[in-house]
């Protein structure tokens, strides 16, 4: 495993691992990617191996921009309108996939739909166009743990699984791509993510389409990877904690003090002015931290639910989850 800088000579290193069909942590603005050709299902298939990752749970085809993504899937006026709004950026487009799309059928796992979104890092537009084919990416962690936002975390996650890491530093919006399926008319969540759902309504006009019955069953979600836990550190995680407890790691969140606080083992505030998009960025990078503290649970503050803070609240919930 090689770790390069975001530069000329680091992209070559990377474009070659891809070009063999080996993986490649990538940075995207979000979170970093375990990329490899999408079109290569044997590529596809080390990315599944690496993670650990059921094969039944589909990837993202990350693309350069609207047009490639609309070679692979079917793009009608809300998903054309969504995709002209935030790409690049953190959306991911569930589309109907189209037959002739040289997407294999591995990445999308046998569905007929597809997952789209174009990255908005330099380097990862860069690596995307000069490959000139899509590169599938999931997020570059085992399966079930705690997203990397770093090189360093990409190679305590995966070491020798991946050929080459970029180092394109910490990723800015910390959590990973809000999903929206526009499907049958419907435009549907599916994870809350880097776009606020708001944003999401602002741009198609409109309220998103309720989940139905079958996205509502937390253990049957509509995005086949959304499993209840996720996001996993080795401690507990006790979540809208009123006080801190004998013996616990405290995750706070804006100005005030909790209850006991003073006697956290340890504590990171992901934004002491109460910022929601700072307390994104660092949140994957606290719970790493606090669980590397041993304490055997990490108490976390109560965070708003709106904006930023649906798609904090949802990896939080995940990784508070009892495991499977
Ligand atoms: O920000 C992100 O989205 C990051 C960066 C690397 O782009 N990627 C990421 O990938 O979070 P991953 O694999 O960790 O999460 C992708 C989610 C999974 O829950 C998967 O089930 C869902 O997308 N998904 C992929 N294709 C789908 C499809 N056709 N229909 C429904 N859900 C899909
Ligand atoms: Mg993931």
């Amino acid at each position: 495993m090689q770790v390069v800088a975001a530069d000329p000579a680091g992209l070559e290193a990377a474009l070659a691992a891809l070009a063999e069909g080996r993986l490649v942590g990538l940075p995207t603005e979000t979170v970093y990617g375990l990329a490899a050709d999408a079109t290569d299902g044997r590529a596809v298939a080390g990315i599944y191996a690496a993670k650990g990752r059921p094969s039944f749970n589909p990837l993202i085809a990350h693309v350069a921009d609207l047009a490639e993504a609309e070679r692979h899937g079917r793009f009608g006026a809300d998903a054309r309108r969504l995709a002209e709004a935030f790409w690049p950026g953190p959306l991911t487009l569930v589309v109907p996939k189209r037959p002739d799309s040289a997407i294999a059928d591995l990445c999308t796992a046998g569905l007929e739909t597809v997952a789209l979104r174009v990255p908005a890092t330099a380097v990862a537009r860069d690596l995307i166009r000069r490959f000139g084919r899509p590169v599938a990416a999931p997020s570059a962690n085992r399966s079930g743990r705690i997203s990397p936002t770093a090189a360093e975390d990409v190679v305590a996650e995966l070491g020798d699984r991946v050929a080459v890491v970029i180092d394109g530093g910490r990723t800015p919006v910390g959590v990973e791509s809000t999903i929206v399926a526009c499907l049958d008319g419907h435009v549907r969540l599916l994870r809350p993510g880097g776009v606020p759902r708001a944003a999401i309504e602002a741009a198609i006009g409109r309220a998103l389409d309720p989940d139905d019955a079958e996205g509502s069953d937390p253990a049957r979600p509509l995005a086949p990877g959304l499993l209840v836990s996720h996001y996993a550190p080795n401690a507990r995680v006790r979540l809208d904690a009123a006080e801190v407890r004998p013996g616990e790691a405290l995750l706070a969140f804006g100005p005030d003090a909790l209850p006991g606080q003073e006697r956290a083992v340890a504590r990171i505030n992901l934004s002491p002015t109460g910022d929601l998009a700072e307390a994104a960025a660092g949140l994957f990078r606290a719970l790493r931290q606090l669980d590397a503290s041993g304490a055997p649970t990490i108490a976390v503050a109560p965070i708003p639910a709106d904006g930023l803070g649906e798609a904090i609240r949802d990896r939080l919930g995940r990784a508070a989850a009892p495991r499977g």
